[in-house]
């Protein structure tokens, strides 16, 4: 598989992340070893999981499945959301976040976590004192490198300046959401990472599966699915006019060229400027096999234009001023 750099870390990373969101829920213990058995043999090399992920299940069948294999993964987690209902036990403070780390360092069965990456910004906290402990991570041997999820690019911004003006472990990696569905990243925190060499790692590039097209020619939603077990407001979200509308040129694309919509809306997201690594989501080996197939190829310009016209929405002020002044 090819790879790709890690922000400024030094580390090589699969242009494809395993996300494991799906563990220890949608696939049980079983089903994860096999994914993450056949993610390596295809040469993956980077692995996404967070101590939230079905409450530290996900980093426990990660911990006992790599094994001997540790030592060639590069393995990210997250810290920040709540770990139980102590109101301690959550932030982006230092004593949280440092509980968390030693517990996703026990769950996971290392000495070390090669992404450290905070899951959603804390207005709570000053900056400064979580950039700080990220950098007390890393000079404690126990973290390789830092990287930030959800954030704000006036907060992206303010994070790199941070580190730049104290010497602290600048950030490597941004984990935003990012899909045909939602391009929303394109407007601030995309360009913001490429000028500042931060790795973009998208969450949920398939959006959650609507883009498989599993949902976009019939009235029934499939059973034993993750939209099927979504509540019916969010539901109705994921189902809009504009998502399925979305999907369906996914999946006319697909047909031209003899593709999964799956391969079609991954290969899309691997391939925008800027990107790093799409999280890969999968309940199953099957899906898995499906969604590795998006890399090493590329979607023709015709095939980009005709989805980029699909998934396009209408811009907010200033954005839409901004680029009519400066066609
Ligand atoms: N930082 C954050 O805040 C954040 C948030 C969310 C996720 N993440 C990370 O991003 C990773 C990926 O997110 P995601 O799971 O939402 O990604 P996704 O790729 O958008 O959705 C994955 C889901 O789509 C369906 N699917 C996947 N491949 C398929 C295929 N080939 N054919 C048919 N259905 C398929 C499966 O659900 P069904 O079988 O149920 O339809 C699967 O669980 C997570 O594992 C996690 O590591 C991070």
């Amino acid at each position: 598989m090819q790879t790709r750099v890690l922000g400024r870390s030094g580390m090589k990373v699969s242009a494809l992340c395993l996300g494991t969101m799906t563990f220890g829920k949608e696939a049980d213990e079983s089903a994860s070893r096999a994914i993450i058995d056949r993610y390596l043999a295809a040469g993956g090399n980077f692995i996404d999981t967070a101590d939230v992920y079905n409450r530290g299940t996900s980093e426990e069948i990660i911990g006992r499945a790599l094994g001997a294999r540790r030592d060639r993964i590069v393995l990210a987690t997250k810290g920040r959301l709540p770990t139980s209902d102590d109101v301690n036990d959550q932030g982006a403070g230092r004593r949280h976040l440092t509980r968390a780390l030693d517990a996703s360092l026990r769950r996971l069965g290392t000495d070390w976590i090669d992404l450290y990456q905070v899951h959603w910004p804390d207005p709570t906290v000053p900056l400064d004192e979580t950039l700080s402990t990220l950098d007390s991570f890393v000079r404690s041997g126990k973290v390789r490198a830092v990287g930030l999820s959800n954030y704000l690019g006036q907060d992206l911004q303010k994070a790199i300046d941070l580190c730049d003006r104290y010497g602290w472990t600048p950030v490597s990696s941004h984990q935003p959401q990012y899909s045909l569905l939602f391009r929303e990243i394109e407007l601030d925190t995309l360009p913001l990472c490429q000028r500042e060499h931060i790795a973009v790692l998208p969450w949920s590039p398939l959006g959650g599966g609507v883009l498989t097209g599993k949902y976009a020619n019939d009235e029934v939603v499939p059973e034993g699915t993750r939209v099927a077990a979504a509540s019916p407001k969010l539901q109705a979200n994921q189902l809009s006019e504009h998502n399925l509308t979305v999907a369906r040129a996914v999946g006319e694309v697909a047909a031209d060229i003899g593709r999964s919509s799956a391969q079609v809306a991954l290969n899309w997201v691997l391939h925008r400027p800027g990107v790093t690594a799409p999280i890969l989501g999968a309940r199953s080996v099957a899906q898995l096999d499906d969604n590795l197939a998006a890399e090493g190829w590329q979607l023709e310009a015709a095939h980009v234009e005709r989805l980029d016209r699909a998934s396009r929405k209408a811009l907010p002020y200033p954005h839409d001023m901004y680029r009519m002044i400066n066609r």
